[in-house]
């Protein structure tokens, strides 16, 4: 069952979609703007697309505070472009959901060399993420509740377990970004250990702002809805056995995108008389959820802390600002201190 989404008011609030343009973060972003916030960011991959959404959600919800920006996660110049402009024009940031995602089937590097799953769900989500956070605490830091960042995840964590190589590795995300890694056979898992990585990055994160620091981090997983990411795979001319399965599951299985959008919204807006818990939460249905048994075990939280250094490492080297906002803004975990 899909528990309707929750309503609020955000008047006077600024809230950043990142991935809106269709989907769930294009329903995502309709929801928002019947609660009405002072300012609802967009962020498509192309000034034309951002335009049909914008007129998209003016149309459905009347609302007109909606700025269509343009970020292209496969691109990290364009990732600190947007954070710059952000810095410059956004003001304070109350709502940050990351929900831009891709699927592909086979190896794609990016202009910057990495496999562009692993870009653009993980590496640049997570970048921008970490760009954002001064403008989302001084929200916080003026408002009566935490802003919230959410990442957008997937259940399909739950059936994933790590190949023992990308476990046990010293730098498991260099591994994943490697060409030779990426034979067909290791990017069926790809999608799922991206979104394995967002809830990675959730937990470890919470794990590392203070907790007087009045921010939230939130995973949340829409479930499985019908929207184009599945669009590669039905874009090739021929039909195939995948193809064929994909297009009974959607039919038979499928929530809309605006029911997906829904679980955003929650971990957007809602849970706040729970909001200790919702730090670190993962969202799914309408409420927080266990999340799946290898991220609680030994190998999971080792794992975690490993992909966090690395993390922090390539994006410091992608991004000067990363250096100081880990500085300012977070600890060292007590799990890690012996
Ligand atoms: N649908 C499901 O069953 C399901 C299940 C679990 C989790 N999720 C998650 O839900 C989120 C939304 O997915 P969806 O199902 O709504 O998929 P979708 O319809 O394909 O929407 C994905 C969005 O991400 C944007 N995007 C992709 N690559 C980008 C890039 N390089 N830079 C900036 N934006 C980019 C897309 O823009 P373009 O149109 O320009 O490509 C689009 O706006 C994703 O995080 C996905 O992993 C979906």
């Amino acid at each position: 069952m899909v528990r309707g989404a929750p309503s609020g008011d955000l008047s006077g609030k600024t809230v950043l979609v990142v991935g809106a343009n269709v989907g769930i973060g294009l329903e995502a972003s309709k929801h928002f703007a019947r609660m009405q916030p002072a300012r609802l960011i967009i962020a498509c991959r192309s000034e034309a697309k951002g335009k049909v959404a914008l007129a998209e959600i003016e149309r459905e919800t009347g609302y007109n505070g909606c700025e269509p920006w343009i970020v292209d996660l496969a691109n990290f110049a364009s990732v600190i472009a947007f954070a710059d402009k952000f810095k410059r024009e956004g003001g304070d940031l109350h709502i940050l959901v990351m929900n831009a995602a891709i699927a592909l089937p086979v190896y794609q590097p990016t202009i910057d060399g990495w496999e562009t799953i692993l870009q653009v769900n993980y590496l640049a989500t997570s970048l921008l993420s970490l760009l954002l956070i001064p403008q989302l605490v001084a929200a916080g830091r003026k408002s009566t509740v935490p802003s919230r960042m959410v990442i957008v995840s997937s259940g399909v964590l739950y059936w994933l377990t790590p190949a023992k190589e990308i476990e046990t590795s010293l730098k498991p995300l260099e591994t994943l970004g490697s060409e030779e890694w990426c034979i067909p056979n290791h990017m069926q898992s790809r999608y799922s250990e991206s979104k394995l990585l967002n809830l990675f990055f959730v937990r470890a994160l919470t794990d590392r702002l203070r907790s007087v620091t009045p921010l939230s981090t939130i995973a949340v997983t829409p479930g499985f809805c019908y929207s184009q990411l599945r669009r590669v795979w039905y874009e090739k001319p021929t039909f195939s056995f995948v193809k064929i399965v994909l297009a009974i599951h959607e039919r038979l299985l499928a929530w809309t995108a605006e029911q997906g959008s829904r679980q955003l919204i929650f971990a957007a807006v809602g849970g706040r008389d729970d909001e200790e818990n919702m730090k670190g939460g993962f969202v799914s249905r309408g409420r927080l959820v266990e999340v799946a048994d290898f991220v609680l075990s030994d190998e999971g939280h080792r794992m975690q802390d490993t992909v966090w250094n690395e993390t922090i490492d390539i994006l410091s080297g992608v991004s000067d600002k990363i250096s100081p906002i880990v500085r300012d803004y977070l600890v060292v975990p007590d799990s890690s201190i012996n």
